[in-house]
């Protein structure tokens, strides 16, 4: 993968398979160019064991379980720029769920390009329109601040309307790009 949207769909992803009826994605740069992207869920969270087969890449080949490679393959995409990767998650019943945090500089030669977040963004709503997510892109080098969430549409739209409507998926669409063609005064 080359972008780093087509990596943050890959995470938020597992958060819907973990079971996570809402999932977070907030991406904030500071002056210095320092992008933290975190993909927060309440999922059903990792067991030691998986969390060190994610975390370790020797420890894999430990195991004959097929490996996936989408938390190595992020915590490199962060980590070639200079960067870090964190993940904290809990299995405990009724506080369960993952955050996984990597920091780019955004300045490193090896930084990925975003790429189309927006599209990102949408895709992953219509395709699991029964699940929240609340996405907030904050920029302090543009003063420009993008924030999305499903419950509040939900609240808006009612129980009739369904997020994978293409009509919905076109108003995401656009109600992002705006946010993102507009600097916020201050
Ligand atoms: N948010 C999460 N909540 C609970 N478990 C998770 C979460 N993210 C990852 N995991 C666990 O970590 C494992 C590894 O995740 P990773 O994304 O690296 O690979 P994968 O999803 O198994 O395969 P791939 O992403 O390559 O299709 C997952 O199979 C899952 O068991
Ligand atoms: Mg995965």
């Amino acid at each position: 993968m080359k972008e780093l949207s087509l990596h943050i769909l890959d995470v938020a992803k597992n958060s819907v398979k973990a079971g996570a009826s809402l999932t977070e994605i907030s991406i904030s740069t500071d002056t210095d160019g320092l992008m933290t992207v975190s993909i927060t869920d309440n999922g059903c969270g990792m067991t030691d064991e998986v969390l060190k087969r994610v975390t370790d890449p020797f420890y894999t080949t430990r195991t004959t379980r097929k490996v996936g490679l989408g938390l190595p393959l992020w915590r490199l995409a962060a980590e070639q720029t200079g960067g870090s990767f964190h993940i904290e998650s809990s299995t405990e019943e009724g506080r369960s769920g993952t955050c996984v945090t990597a920091v780019f500089d955004t300045k490193s030669i090896d930084c990925m390009p975003m790429g189309d977040i927006v599209s990102t963004v949408v895709t992953l709503i219509s395709g699991s329109p029964d699940k929240d997510f609340v996405f907030s892109d904050n920029d302090e080098r543009n003063k420009r601040s993008v924030y999305l969430d499903t419950r509040q549409m939900r609240e808006i739209l009612g129980d009739g309307v369904s997020l994978d409507a293409l009509e919905i998926q076109m108003w995401m669409s656009e109600y992002l790009c705006e946010q993102y063609e507009n600097k916020t005064e201050n």
